[in-house]
């Protein structure tokens, strides 16, 4: 601006014989305009002529270039936004954004990238529309052949509203996201196990000197521990027992060397590829107080770590079958076994759909989704005469996890360890090492087995620890911690 002023204010022209400088006069040519805002030839500031549009013969106000007062927000001209999206529209770009992603070169080889950007547009597919999460999932598995059943596995009847959830709580683009990315995909590397705080977890400190060990009663107590009976109520006898096709001994089971007629026709008694028909599973009941000696005692008492049902994939299950297994199993327990109570479980597959466990964290409806589960299986536990009354509230408040103080002053800490393994819903919040509380249950309750001088009994259906693949890195530092 400043240099401009300058050079026009007197223009030299090279053209010999003609003016070789101009200098203009001091005041404002005031002619060239009819009217001003301002007095024009004042010296202090510029002259603001009135100017108006030929087009619309509006005339231009003096506030659009009053020097002292330069509006800093233009409120009048319209700032168009595109329209709200309809919830098909929606899915449509975010799987379109999904298949960019994947396709576009500047992410390179870092599949973990494309991965993470990828359930960042899931995550706001799930929490603007979040009834059309299971048909994106059904149509990324069909674009990235990930399956050869997608609806089957993923539609709305199957995990995709478990995975429309899971979404629109993880922290998509951080930890969460490359945990996911890393566990079920195979893209990202694992994140390392977070630094854990433990300041304030323990309400006491580690006694010092530890108790003096129990002195023996020289009483030998007599236990069963039973796991895994997987009772298979659909047993097909004589169909496929060596199958190719997932579960075997299914009427539709078939090996592919032979699809028409079995290799090896079920029999009655089970078959090492399939799960545990009703005769199998009376057999080895009936077969278990004689070979122990405990035909008029009974058990002192029974663990049962877990596994009731049968592996149906999802789409076979409902909670009807889920409840059944459980009645029947415990009913046989008890019937079979004779007095004494049996301590259980959940395990993986106790559940429905399977390996499937919300924390209560999510909040409502949703934290509760699985509450009709524990609050059968609570009170069949009590209905079995299994679970003491002032254990029941505890159970049903901690996903059927629960404490029971025995008279012998042995108590049992029953753990729900589907909080603790890769359950999709564990995949919220992992960098807390206790999104659902399991940890905190099994803290307070050891502390009062402590301050009682009681010994403690943990069960639980999967392995605790460092072995890589069932329970999560940062629940587990926290266990070992304990
Ligand atoms: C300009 O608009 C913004 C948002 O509409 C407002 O926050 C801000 O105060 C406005 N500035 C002025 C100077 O009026
Ligand atoms: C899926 O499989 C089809 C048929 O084999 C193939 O044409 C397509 O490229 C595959 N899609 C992807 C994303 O790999
Ligand atoms: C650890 O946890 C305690 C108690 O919650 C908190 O006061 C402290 O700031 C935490 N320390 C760090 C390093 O985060
Ligand atoms: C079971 O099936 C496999 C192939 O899936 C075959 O190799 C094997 O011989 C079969 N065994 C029996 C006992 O039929
Ligand atoms: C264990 O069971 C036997 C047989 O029923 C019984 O006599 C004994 O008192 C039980 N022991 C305890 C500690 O409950
Ligand atoms: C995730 O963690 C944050 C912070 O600890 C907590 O406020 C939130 O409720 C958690 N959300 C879920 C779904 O667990």
């Amino acid at each position: 601006m400043w240099l401009s002023a300058v050079v026009f204010a007197s223009v030299a022209a090279l053209v010999s014989g003609q003016l070789s400088a101009y200098t203009a006069p001091g005041a404002f040519p005031t002619s060239l305009y009819a009217k001003y805002y301002n007095n024009p030839t004042a010296t202090s500031e510029q002259p603001q002529p009135i100017i108006a549009d030929p087009v619309n013969h509006k005339v231009f106000p003096y506030s659009l270039t009053d020097p002292s007062h330069i509006p800093q927000n233009d409120t009048i001209d319209p700032n168009p936004l595109p329209p709200v999206a309809s919830s098909s529209k929606l899915l449509e770009q975010a799987i379109a954004q999904v298949k960019s992603i994947s396709v576009n070169p500047i992410f390179g080889t870092n599949q973990c990238a494309r991965c993470q950007a990828s359930l960042e547009v899931a995550k706001f597919l799930a929490l603007s529309a979040p009834d059309q999460g299971p048909n994106f999932a059904v149509a990324l598995c069909e674009h990235f052949n990930y399956s050869s059943s997608c609806e089957t596995n993923y539609g709305s009847l199957n995990l995709g509203p478990i995975f429309t959830q899971v979404l629109s709580f993880a922290d998509a683009g951080g930890y969460d996201g490359q945990l996911i990315c890393a566990q079920f995909l195979g893209l990202c590397s694992y994140p390392d196990t977070l630094p854990l705080n433990i300041t304030g977890w323990f309400a006491k400190p580690k006694p010092n000197p530890l108790p003096a060990p129990k002195q023996p009663s020289g009483e030998r107590l007599k236990v069963l521990h039973l796991s895994d009976l997987h009772i298979d109520p659909r047993f097909a006898n004589g169909a496929e027992a060596n199958c190719t096709s997932g579960l075997c001994c299914r009427e539709n089971a078939y090996n592919k060397l032979s699809p028409h007629t079995p290799l090896l026709p079920a029999p009655r008694f089970g078959y090492f590829l399939c799960d545990s028909p009703y005769s199998l599973i009376t057999a080895v009941l009936e077969a278990i107080p004689p070979l122990a000696g405990t035909e008029t005692t009974g058990f002192n008492f029974t663990l049962y770590t877990g596994d009731l049902l049968a592996h149906d994939p999802n789409n076979q299950q409902s909670r009807a079958y889920t409840e059944y297994s459980e009645v029947v199993l415990f009913d046989l327990l008890k019937r079979v076994l004779g007095p004494g109570p049996v301590y259980a479980t959940l395990g993986n597959h106790d559940s429905f759909p399977v390996d499937i466990a919300p924390s209560y964290s999510l909040g409502g409806e949703l934290g509760q989704q699985f509450g009709w589960l524990y609050d059968h299986i609570t009170a069949l536990w009590n209905y079995e005469g299994w679970l003491p009354e002032d254990s029941v509230e505890l159970s049903r408040a901690h996903y059927a996890a629960y404490m029971v103080k025995r008279t012998d002053g042995l108590r049992i800490i029953s753990l729900n360890t589907n909080l603790c393994t890769s359950n999709y819903f564990n995949y919220i919040n992992t960098s807390h090492p206790d999104t659902s509380g399991m940890m905190r249950f099994l803290t307070d309750e050891l502390q009062d087995a402590e301050d009682a001088g009681d010994r403690a009994w943990i069960i639980g259906h999967v392995v605790s620890g460092w072995d890589g693949s069932n329970s999560l890195f940062n629940p587990t530092n926290l266990f070992y911690q304990m």
